[in-house]
């Protein structure tokens, strides 16, 4: 479906009063930081920053009494070439908008599109729990369209999401996780295209790839919103790049979607240190290193696979191996069936009497007895396999 066949309409979809919202200007809007101006205009403190100073912080702390750029546009070009796989129908900064982490983004997109009280989003449980906190604290209802619980694999069910969509019209955004959290599996994209392709829904479709780069080369859906204007692809550099700290995401969208989300946006939300520190990482240097990392990664997880089937008391993976983690049951003995109880206190045992933390997800919808582990180092892995090891023989040995 292409922007002319469908149904979307950004002038009723999204909510009046951010149609109309005028964005926040500085006077840097008209006239740049290009180094040689004297700036009087934001009320910074021309003395610099409150820091002690060492030779080597100098060049890091300089400039941070000024404000940050708040269009980015450099790393937004950066984050384009990332991403850009079709050279004859390029991403450009229009595309782009840029968030204290896709966590912003997520919220920025309910809050653009979703009026309190009366519309709502849809969600694929189980899935990454802040679509649902977001949406309650905007006071938007949330419609639930499980994956599929009944495989083991949690894929998508496109038909169902179509079915929703058709039966309630306040529904404005359907949020799709892939690789999904907690499932670690990449949505298949002709799933995807299904929900773009509904003849008549007005409204958004997000697909969260905060782990896409840990799935198969060229999985992201992001050179797609070019063709359908109703798409957003979220990505975030908390994870593959390694920067959780530095909190930067980023929604890829069409044009006129990603004005309003830049526009109802606090204006300096991106600080220097972070623009220039996600500079560096979409740098070449800074790819070399994150595909060496994430290659590590990878044989991490494979080791992982491998490895945890030989403890007693580990039952099948659920979902599927595209992300930095592993979605596991945990078994009421060994050969036996998923338990909720085993997993609950082999997750506490874990975290209490051995030093590793894993996440309990056996509350999950179809996550029954499931813990999900983050794929770690080479050594966490090793400690991680032992000590899992010895918490469910204890288990075992104690409820002989
Ligand atoms: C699926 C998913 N989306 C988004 C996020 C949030 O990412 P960020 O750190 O960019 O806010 C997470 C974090 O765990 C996640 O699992």
């Amino acid at each position: 479906m292409t922007a002319s066949t469908s149904p979307f309409n950004l002038e009723t979809c999204a909510r009046p009063n951010i149609l109309k919202l005028v964005p926040y200007r500085c006077a840097r809007d008209d006239y740049k930081d290009d180094g040689t101006n004297i700036l009087l205009d934001a009320n910074e403190n021309a003395y610099g920053p409150s820091l002690p100073l060492t030779a080597s912080s100098t060049a890091e702390t300089a400039g941070l009494n000024r404000y940050p750029d708040p269009h980015q546009h450099v790393l937004k070009s950066a984050f384009c070439a990332l991403r850009n796989t079709n050279p004859t129908k390029p991403l450009t900064p229009e595309n782009l908008f840029l968030g204290v982490g896709s966590d912003e983004a997520i919220d920025a997109l309910l809050r653009c599109f979703c009026t309190p009280g009366k519309d709502k989003i849809l969600t694929c449980p189980p899935t990454y729990g802040m679509y649902s906190v977001s949406a309650q604290v905007n006071d938007i209802e949330v419609v639930k369209v499980d994956l599929n619980l009944e495989s083991g694999n949690l894929e998508l069910r496109p038909d169902s999401i179509n079915e929703a969509l058709s039966q309630d019209a306040n529904i404005k955004v359907a949020y799709i996780c892939s690789p999904g959290n907690p499932t670690g599996a990449l949505v298949d994209p002709e799933a995807v295209k299904k929900v773009l392709a509904h003849p008549t829904w007005n409204g958004v479709v997000v697909v969260d790839e905060a782990y896409v780069d840990f799935a198969p080369e060229g999985s992201s859906l992001a050179p797609w919103v070019v063709d359908y204007p109703n798409l957003v692809v979220m990505q975030t550099l908390s994870k593959a790049f390694g920067l959780a700290g530095i909190r930067l995401g980023a929604a890829f969208t069409s044009p006129p979607i990603a004005q309003l989300l830049n526009n109802l946006k606090a204006p300096y939300s991106i600080s220097t240190p972070t623009s220039s520190l996600a500079y560096t990482a979409l740098s070449e240097a800074g790819l070399v290193i994150k595909s060496e990392n994430v290659a590590k990664i990878l044989s991490q997880r494979a080791r992982l696979l491998q490895e945890l089937p030989n403890v007693p008391g580990i039952g099948r993976f659920l979902g599927g191996f595209d992300a930095n983690f592993i979605l596991v049951e945990i078994l009421d003995r060994p050969g036996g069936k998923p338990s909720n109880t085993v997993a609950l206190a082999a997750y506490k045992g874990l975290a209490e009497t051995r030093g590793v933390v894993v996440r309990f997800r056996g509350g999950e919808n179809g996550c029954f007895g499931c813990l999900r582990m983050t794929v770690g180092t080479e050594d966490e892995n090793g400690r991680l396999l032992e000590r899992l090891r010895e918490i469910l023989g204890g288990i075992y040995s104690a409820s002989a």
